[in-house]
């Protein structure tokens, strides 16, 4: 297979945002391990907060059916997102529930996450690296949306101290996981393909 595609979703839009560098040191590893990488930001993708009154009304919102056509035509998704009160924030919660609704005719429910590899990543000021949000993310992803979500993943605690001048990350140990968690998404994309 040629190289997999993988689109890495920054979830935080703060400017000077941990997860956000963290984000890009994902794409700069994934570039590095031959894989085709997407990096955007959901600055780019406004959405209202979920609503099902709005839903009925007018279907889902056209960057929802956007943020969907992105994913269906990548083989992994990367998601480095921070954690809000142990637990997903709502930008990346209320995202993921606008892309599960929308659907084309014919198409099975949640289809698009069931034909791609997740991989998960995290980083905050804090001791824990944003593990709880990961898991609640996890949680949402596989049992909520029927996604594989492989079991490598990458938490930066202390982020405001983490990275050296270059981006990189300080700790040899934490650039391993991360190195081993790009690995293992790109051999589950391209087995995915
Ligand atoms: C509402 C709210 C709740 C937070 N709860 C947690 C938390 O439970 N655990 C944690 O490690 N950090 C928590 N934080 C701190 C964030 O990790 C910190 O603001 C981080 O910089 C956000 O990620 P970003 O830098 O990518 O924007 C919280 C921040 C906010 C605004």
């Amino acid at each position: 297979m040629s190289a997999p595609k993988i689109l890495v979703i920054p979830g935080s839009l703060r400017t000077g945002s941990h997860n956000a560098r963290l984000a890009a040191l994902v794409t700069k590893e994934l570039a590095l391990a031959e894989a085709d990488v997407t990096r955007i930001s959901l600055a780019d993708y406004p959405l209202p907060l979920y609503d099902g009154d709005l839903e009925a009304k007018s279907g889902a919102p056209p960057n929802a059916v956007q943020l969907k056509k992105m994913m269906a035509v990548h083989h992994g998704v990367f998601i480095v997102t921070p954690e809000y009160n142990a637990s997903v924030p709502p930008l990346v919660k209320n995202t993921i529930d606008w892309i599960s609704r929308v659907r084309e005719r014919g198409e099975a429910p949640l289809a698009v996450f069931k034909h791609r590899a997740f991989a998960l990543g995290a980083a905050s000021p804090g001791g824990f690296g944003g593990m709880r949000s990961l898991l609640a993310l996890r949680q949402v992803l596989e049992i909520g949306c029927g996604a594989l979500v492989i079991p490598e993943q990458v938490t930066v605690a202390r982020a405001d101290q983490a990275f050296d001048d270059m981006d990189n990350l300080k700790d040899e140990h934490l650039a391993t996981s991360l190195k081993t968690a790009v690995r293992a998404l790109v051999d589950a994309a391209q087995r995915m393909g």
